[in-house]
């Protein structure tokens, strides 16, 4: 499994990328308005994630007609060579990133709940389809279920190209252990999520106990 920062935040970007697990970013309208984003400022912000990150960063499109898609993916992936278009999962996305792909822009569709959302996805010549947890737990269904579900129905099929499942919108390190258990290729998580993934309280406590017994060996 890579790791993805679902983030548009630079400094947390910095800091994920020096722990050198970093294969890739997400954003998305929403994180972008997080970080106080402004709309001239949009196509900077992503190209200095692009320079940080030695991976494939997604940015998002807003248009929703086909052209208008087309229009905004063509200009996102000029930012940088690891630019990926995000698409959301929609007929009009579906036929944008049909264009985009054969343009040989790679696009990420996200907003991805289903199993015949993800098999439409790859279908039109997306690279990444972004199968959404913590979405369907909101709602009170299983979205490890649905992105198991996901992931198992895409192996079953050649497309012909290259088909990478990120799994998104993930809350927890329960939803990252499930997300590798299945295979899914990717895990995009919020920068709070990584910071728990490297923690247990039993290597908090071993830590502790080695470097006191250390101290004994620096008095002895
Ligand atoms: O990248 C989009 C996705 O990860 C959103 O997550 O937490 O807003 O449902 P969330």
């Amino acid at each position: 499994m890579k790791f993805f920062l679902d983030t548009a935040n630079i400094a947390e970007i910095e800091e994920a990328a020096s722990w050198g697990v970093l294969a890739g970013v997400t954003t998305n309208p929403t994180l972008y308005a997080r970080e106080g984003g402004k709309l001239a400022d949009f196509h900077d912000h992503l190209k200095r994630i692009c320079d940080i990150v030695d991976g494939p960063v997604s940015g998002e499109t807003v248009g929703l007609h086909r052209d208008e898609i087309v229009r905004e993916g063509e200009a996102l992936s000029a930012i940088a060579p690891n630019l990926i278009v995000k698409v959301p999962t929609m007929p009009e996305g579906l036929a944008a990133t049909k264009a985009l792909s054969d343009k040989g822009i790679k696009v990420n569709m996200t907003l991805c709940f289903t199993v015949p959302q993800a098999m439409l996805a790859a279908r039109s010549g997306a690279s990444y389809i972004s199968p959404f947890v913590g979405r369907f737990d909101d709602i009170s269904e299983d979205g490890i279920d649905q992105l198991s579900q996901v992931v198992t129905a895409l192996a079953n099929y050649d497309f012909g190209h290259d088909v990478e499942v990120i799994a998104a919108s993930i809350r927890s390190a329960n939803h990252v252990t499930q997300a590798a258990l299945m295979g899914a290729d990717i895990a995009t998580v919020p920068f709070a999520v990584l910071k728990n993934l490297v923690k247990h309280p039993l290597t908090d406590r071993g830590l502790e106990s080695f470097l006191a017994d250390w101290e004994k060996v620096k008095n002895a």
